[in-house]
């Protein structure tokens, strides 16, 4: 098993750039394999979630040239180009993968199966398998969780889905099944979640409408191949943000990192709670809005999180959990029961991990209440959560002393080269292979 030594640091600063964002990665790697003609993928994530759409892709007879690890070429098959794969296609670690993935499949005339490993074997797929019956695929799940199975279909119908629960990748899932299907597909989310997804169909010349709450599509018949230039994961930067706001001192910049407003609760939060954040937006990337981000040491204070910004900071509730151990004053996080969902149940895992550290708080349903002040020195367990794993690492520059931090090897799902960056920042993290066992 890998684990992570974190010690405390001194000062946290440089200028860096954190790898291309995971959503946009795996978007642009799936309209591009049935887009008309080459689609050229600049700052690509070359994280083990995206390799994993990337091999299921060329298991369906899609070609992909990856000039270097961040700079992909696919050659596009088109709408009705993709050939049965002749095993399972395995999506690994990633819930994106296997749910955007099953809405392309739904609308192919061949039978696929999508298996994953054991994390994501226990995550929730009836909620897109649901809307996707509905359009006339057939999907099994394995009593709601994968493997799933889906049966070749000759055309779907368009449907009107009101989605029950805020979650982007089931929209995108519908909107991918609504290319392939007859007449007028529209999702209703009852609050906005990541539009990665509405913005990349119309780079490939897919129109979709947008109003509030609603997302309506009328399939083109085509989709035509596009360059996309992936911004900075604010998801990966997060972390690294966080460390930069704990440590004593220091500054820290980074650049061109993504700040699409359906992604930045997150920086609400933190502000919220006292973080000195600037954001000098610093234009786009292709249709995505970029910022050269800069932090500072600050003293946090607890908060109450609005539960609006459940959505907008959905995968940065660890390092929220983090931030709220150090804060001043008891912090209130509510109406955020998706985390329990995710690649671990981030409540659970958040909670224990932080007792295991000293720290006073109660689990609720959908959240937590932290009382803030010390984090001592300890062993955690990231339950193979790799934003869990990340969370603590940046915790660990404010500790009372080294954190072990179990179960790391995911971390390569969203974000190589995170302990050499988070060295070269002034973090002091370690990565070492054994059972982790033994005092710290
Ligand atoms: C994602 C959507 C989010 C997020 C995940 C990536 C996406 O999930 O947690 O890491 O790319 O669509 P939900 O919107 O399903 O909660």
């Amino acid at each position: 098993m890998r684990y992570f030594v974190a010690a405390p640091a001194r000062r946290i600063e440089g200028r860096i750039r954190v790898p291309g964002d995971k959503s946009i990665s795996h978007r642009a790697l799936m309209l591009g394999a049935i887009a008309e003609g080459r689609t050229e993928v600049k700052g690509f994530l070359p994280g083990a979630d995206c390799l994993a759409t990337l091999s299921a892709l060329e298991a369906m007879g899609v070609g992909v040239t990856r000039h270097d690890d961040t700079n992909v070429g696919i050659d596009g098959v088109g709408l009705r180009g993709l050939r049965a794969p002749m095993r399972p296609l395995d999506m690994g670690n990633s819930g994106t993968a296997m749910r955007l993935m099953t809405g392309m499949l739904a609308g192919q005339e061949f039978d696929s199966t999508l298996i994953g490993d054991q994390s994501l074997s226990r995550r929730p797929m009836e909620r897109v398998a649901q809307p996707l019956r509905l359009m006339g695929a057939c999907i099994e799940t394995s009593e709601g969780r994968p493997p799933l199975r889906i049966s070749g279909r000759s055309g779907l119908t368009g449907v009107h889905y009101e989605m029950p629960v805020a979650s982007a990748q089931v929209k995108s899932a519908v909107l991918l099944a609504g290319l392939f299907a007859r007449g007028e597909t529209s999702v209703r989310e009852p609050a906005i979640t990541r539009d990665h997804m509405e913005r990349m169909l119309e780079t490939f010349g897919q129109p979709v409408r947008r109003e509030a709450d609603l997302v309506r599509l009328v399939p083109e018949g085509v989709l035509r191949a596009a360059d996309v230039d992936v911004p900075g994961d604010l998801s990966s930067a997060t972390f690294l943000m966080l460390a930069g706001i704990l440590a004593p001192a220091g500054e820290l910049v980074i650049d061109r990192v993504g700040i699409n407003p359906t992604r930045t609760g997150i920086l609400e939060i933190l502000r919220l709670m006292g973080a000195d954040i600037e954001v000098a937006e610093a234009g786009r990337a292709g249709v995505e809005p970029v910022a050269r981000m800069t932090v500072h040491p600050s003293a946090l204070r607890g908060a109450v999180i609005p539960a609006a910004l459940v959505p907008l900071a959905i995968d940065e509730f660890p390092a929220v959990f983090v931030a709220a151990a150090l804060a001043a004053g008891v912090t209130t996080i509510s109406g955020a029961q998706e985390l329990r969902h995710k690649e671990s149940d981030r409540i659970a895992v958040m909670t224990a991990g932080l007792r295991a550290l000293g720290v006073d708080l109660a689990e609720t349903p959908d959240g937590a209440r932290i009382r803030g002040g010390t984090l001592g020195s300890g062993v955690v367990d990231s339950g193979g959560d790799h934003r869990v794993a990340m969370a603590f690492a940046a915790g660990a520059v404010r500790a009372a002393g080294p954190v072990r931090i179990l179960d790391t090897a995911n971390v390569a799902t969203s974000f190589p080269g995170f302990v050499e960056l988070s060295g070269q920042v002034g973090m002091d993290l370690a990565e070492c292979e054994g059972s982790g066992a033994g005092s710290s």
